[in-house]
């Protein structure tokens, strides 16, 4: 993102006023010499040369503020000791400060009373909102809707830069798929076709097109690289992942992040073949600076150089600090190695001065391309704060994404939508009446109790007769913050009346699952049914009426194959944000037809996991010509999941027909299909392509996703939908990262979900 000048002149009049480094010089098509001119790059060496190498350490480490710890709570660094060296110009950025008082009190002390008067980067996790909580990624992920996606992280933008926050920790666009995993909830799911799409449409919508505007804010995608693929699904575990997957899932939707201009990255906790990926020059200097060209900076996550010592890897904090810089590491967050051991390693000859400028030379630009070096106070006004925070248009988006965001996963007998007058509706269940869950586990800024819940969505419709009864508690495990959620999930002293009121009902609706509490960063689960007494209530309520709407609110996939044989009706209302309960209440009543499709395979049990549909053949696939046995498959339950990718109801219904297949060239391939609603009532559909390699050099998946089209369709309603396959879907990653595509026969299938049974074959010249 370099901010480049063209200027029509001779290049020997740019002789003396400009380094070789900041321009270069091309032939423009009129013949004339243009030489590009890095602006940017001009003022960031002259301010360079203007720094002692203390001053250049100290733009490399970053601190928390006084609040809000998201990591271990710091013992060093600023919060320890008052600021003092922020005083010095020992502090380049932080973390957790926010609100324009707070903020400006930082960065008064850094632009007014240090040397040089270098701003802050204030950074803090706004993973899906700001105060006003939009749904969770994975929720978003399940839009298949990339213009609501943006908007959703354009918002969330505009509300922490009225804040003073000017960079955020997000996208994370680690790929997963282990819904023991507690952090599903904050990528966009299993697939890196998806995930990649949906990291640009938010790099985008953070960003924007001008990173000087003091509404944007500089994205950072995380977490580089392998985070979501720990063994066993248990948080900040060893991952152990092979090169093609690296290559050809992981990797991906960090490149297409990249590809949109995304201005930082964060490396990870985890270790990758045995390297820890703060200390793997392999991942940053190989491939993100060296393959990728990439010009921002990378910031370490939260300790994650300290942690090096513990993955017994560098022997004392000295070792970790010279592996991070040399490896490629460019800011430290919280883990005080740069700011105590840089000098000396320098000067000791240990570490390259060089790679010190590389790194202060990108956290500066990106400070620059921000504007905060015209006005380190853009960010800081009052009257800005008071306007945009909470602001009707940034809740009007936030209820868009959230009823976007829903699925319908079984519909039987048309339970669902809810007639509006005339009935008596039993609502059951804790999370029907909670104000804080539905803004699950990253809405540090955000207050408790702002959520609508779905008690009152359903409220504001009046015909029904509307009865509510708790049932049970529903936080179990180890969350215990805030303190006042832990609370007995064994009692089971509400079920009687939560029978009555069924009992009494026409229509019953639950909301149950787990706690937003329960999924996120250092929330693995082993078990993933839904949490506590629950499932016993669920059971209950059912013997006394079998007309029950199941919703789930819910961070991950859950293990809910009892509901699905048993309940007619299933929505999945994940964990939705400020406006949760207007949403799910516009579902249930049919104001809106759910459009969602789940980002995320749901197990029917919890042994099947990891599960995802673009696995391998094997050398054993399904063969009932080889008998029972010796087969890959478990005795006790089968291979398919119970929920497969991309799948999702609606309150209509879909034909798929006219499957056209045209071979165009080696490098274009069209695909068309005539999309129907064949129901009563309008709707959207997500309408899906695979594609299997049927034969390649290196093991293909038996389908990958390589297109899809959110189309809105009038009852009885057509329309042709055409994917054009590229170079970009054709190919894939060999066991050295070069991208190939090989000739040979492929497969498609197209239809509403990774199961579609449309399918034609092409072959490639
Ligand atoms: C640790 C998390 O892994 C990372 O994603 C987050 O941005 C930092 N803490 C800062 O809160």
């Amino acid at each position: 993102m370099k901010n480049i000048l063209l200027l029509l002149i001779s290049s020997s009049l740019l002789v003396g006023l400009v380094s070789c480094e900041d321009a270069h010089a091309r032939s423009s098509d009129e013949g004339t010499s243009v030489i590009e001119v890095d602006s940017i790059g001009i003022k960031v060496n002259a301010l360079l040369a203007r720094m002692t190498l203390e001053e250049k350490i100290g733009q490399m480490n970053q601190y928390n503020g006084f609040w809000d710890v998201t990591g271990p709570a710091p013992s060093e660094g600023d919060a320890a000791n008052k600021y003092e060296h922020l005083k010095k110009g020992m502090v380049g950025s932080m973390l957790n400060v926010r609100g324009v008082k707070e903020v400006r009190e930082v960065q008064k002390i850094a632009v007014e009373e240090t040397r040089l008067g270098i701003p802050l980067i204030i950074g803090f996790d706004v993973i899906h909102g700001y105060k006003t909580i939009s749904p969770i990624p994975l929720a978003e992920a399940a839009s298949w809707d990339l213009e609501a996606i943006k908007l959703s992280a354009q918002v969330a933008a505009e509300e922490a830069a009225a804040s003073g926050i000017n960079w955020t920790f997000a996208p994370m666009v680690d790929i997963s798929r282990d819904a023991r995993w507690g952090r599903v909830m904050e990528g966009a799911g299993e697939d890196p076709y998806l995930a990649s799409l949906i990291a640009v449409a938010r790099v985008q919508g953070f960003q924007g097109d001008d990173l000087s505007l003091a509404n944007t804010i500089a994205a950072c995608a995380k977490h580089f690289v392998g985070y979501g693929f720990p063994v066993a699904g248990k948080d900040y575990n060893t991952v152990d992942v092979g090169t093609s997957t690296l290559y050809n899932v992981l990797l991906p939707p960090f490149k297409a992040a990249e590809e949109a201009g995304v201005r930082t990255f964060m490396n990870a906790f985890n270790e990758l073949n045995g390297i820890p990926a703060t200390g793997s020059a392999f991942l940053q200097r190989d491939i993100l600076k060296g393959e990728w060209d990439f010009d921002g900076f990378m910031v370490t996550d939260w300790g994650s150089i300290n942690e090096m010592i513990a993955h017994r890897y560098a022997k004392n904090r000295r070792q970790a600090a010279e592996f991070a810089i040399n490896a490629g590491a460019d800011m430290d967050m919280e883990s005080y190695a740069y700011v105590n051991e840089l000098v000396s390693l320098v000067q000791e000859g240990r570490v390259d001065e060089s790679l010190i400028d590389d790194a202060v030379k990108r956290i500066l630009r990106v400070k620059y391309e921000l504007g905060l070096f015209d006005d380190p106070y853009k960010y800081l006004d009052e009257t800005v704060e008071k306007e945009v925070i909470g602001s009707q248009r940034i809740m009007d988006a936030a209820l868009d994404m959230a009823i976007k965001s829903i699925v319908l996963l079984k519909n039987e007998n048309n339970l669902l939508p809810l007639k509006k007058n005339g009935q008596k509706i039993a609502l059951i269940g804790a999370l029907a009446n909670d104000k804080t869950s539905p803004l699950g586990s990253w809405r540090i800024a955000a207050d408790d109790e702002t959520a609508v819940t779905v008690l009152e969505g359903m409220q504001a419709y009046k015909g029904n007769t509307l009865t509510y009864e708790k049932g049970a508690d529903v936080v179990t495990g180890e969350t215990l913050f805030p303190k006042e959620l832990t609370l007995n999930v064994s009692d089971k002293s509400g079920f009687s009346s939560a029978v009555t009121a069924a009992k009494n009902a026409d229509v019953v609706v639950m909301v149950l699952g787990e706690h937003g509490l329960n999924s996120g960063e250092g929330r693995s689960r082993s078990e993933i049914g839904l949490t506590g007494v629950q499932q016993e209530l669920l059971e209950t309520v059912y013997k006394a009426n079998k007309n029950i709407v199941l919703v789930l609110n819910n961070g991950r996939p859950l293990t809910i194959e009892w509901a699905d044989e048993h309940i007619p009706a299933i929505v999945e209302g994940w964990h939705l944000g400020t406006q949760s309960g207007h949403a799910i209440a516009q579902v249930l009543y049919g104001d809106y037809n759910p459009s969602g499709k789940l980002p995320m395979t749901f197990p029917k049990n919890v042994g099947q996991v990891p599960i995802y549909y673009n696995h391998k053949s094997t050398g054993r696939p399904l063969d009932p010509g080889q008998g029972e046995v010796f087969w890959s498959h478990y005795t006790d339950v089968s291979n398919a999941p119970l929920y497969p990718f991309g799948y999702g109801l609606s309150y209509t219904t879909f034909g798929y027909s006219d499957l056209k297949v045209d071979v165009v060239s080696n490098d274009k391939v069209t695909v068309s299909v005539k999309l129907t609603n064949t129901g009563d009532v309008k709707g959207k559909e997500v309408a899906q392509l695979y594609l299997r390699d049927e034969f390649a050099s290196v093991t293909r998946p038996v389908r990958e996703l390589k297109g899809f089209e959110l189309v809105e369709l009038n009852p009885k309603e057509s329309k042709i939908i055409e994917f054009t396959l590229t170079h970009a879907e054709l190919g894939f990653y060999d066991n050295n990262g070069k991208y190939i595509v090989e000739p040979g026969t492929f497969s498609v299938f197209v239809g509403g979900s990774s199961d579609a049974t449309l399918t034609s074959k092409f072959d490639l010249k």
